[in-house]
């Protein structure tokens, strides 16, 4: 296990993303106001990319991973609603979904398909009582969290014993043509599809950065060492196609060693 020095290190905002902002406060204000702006475009460039692998994706994992009727779950950055949407299909009626997430914008649009409770709030603050929810979901979201040992530390905390942790992300190709592929499509197809596509939002500038925190993004094991640091068991990462992650983990039952 590394010392919480060298994971704090490892977990340390890349410098590739410096053009953007400087500390977590600017990273904060830079990010909400990014992803406002894309609000109303999001769901759009979401289909020409792909890259979340749309709605049937988000819900499939979800439903393989565990999700049943019933549950309470709490999907943090939840953006326009992709996951949440998922999954409320999966816990029905008589289950609780609560959606999380910094920008306004972004919790606006998921309102307009979905009525869930929302939060405007951070994953490192987490404005619910302790032990209050079975699973939490976070799509696409770890490469925008500033502080993820303080977030983990969050999930742990509002989890009950036993609940589980899905984070779904997408992570660099490993071969440099696979990475030529993905950063052209992003940068140079994905802004121009959806501007001929009459996208009502300004959605260029979040997707440039999004390629950028892509090419910048942690590796898996400082991600899943900080998951362990929080408390988690059980912790894997499958991932398909080399980049569309799934980083699992479950909080130890009340008792277990
Ligand atoms: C790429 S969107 C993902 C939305 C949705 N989960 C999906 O699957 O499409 C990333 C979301 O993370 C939110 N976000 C950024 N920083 C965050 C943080 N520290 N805690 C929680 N959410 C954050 C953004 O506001 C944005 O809505």
């Amino acid at each position: 296990m590394p010392t919480p020095e060298a994971r704090q290190a490892a977990l340390k905002a890349d410098p590739r993303l410096d053009a953007y902002f400087s500390d977590e406060v600017e990273r904060r204000r830079v990010t909400r106001e990014m992803f406002d702006e894309a609000a109303a475009g999001y769901d759009e460039a979401e289909r020409w990319t792909g890259l979340g692998t749309g709605p049937w994706y988000r819900r499939e994992v979800l439903r393989r991973i565990g999700l049943r009727p019933g549950m309470h779950i709490l999907d943090v950055a939840a953006g326009t609603g992709l996951v949440t949407v998922a999954a409320q299909g999966l816990v029905g009626r008589e289950g609780r979904v609560i959606a999380l997430d910094p920008s306004p914008g972004m919790l606006g649009e998921l309102k307009k398909k979905l009525s869930v409770e929302t939060l405007e709030g951070y994953a490192e603050d987490i404005p619910l009582p302790d032990a209050s929810v079975d699973f939490i979901s976070m799509g696409y979201a770890l490469r925008h969290v500033g502080d993820l040992d303080r977030a983990f530390a969050e999930y742990f905390r509002v989890l009950r014993p036993g609940g589980q942790v899905c984070l779904m992300e997408i992570s660099r190709p490993g071969s440099s043509i696979g990475r030529v592929l993905l950063f052209g499509y992003i940068r140079g197809v994905v802004p121009v599809l959806s501007r001929i596509a009459g996208s009502r939002a300004d959605v260029g500038r979040l997707w440039e950065y999004y390629g950028d925190t892509i090419d910048a993004a942690l590796e898996p094991e400082p991600i899943m060492s900080s998951l362990r640091a929080a408390g988690f068991s059980d912790e894997r990462c499958p991932v398909t196609f080399g980049i569309f992650r799934e980083y699992l983990a479950r909080k130890p039952e009340a008792g277990a060693v």
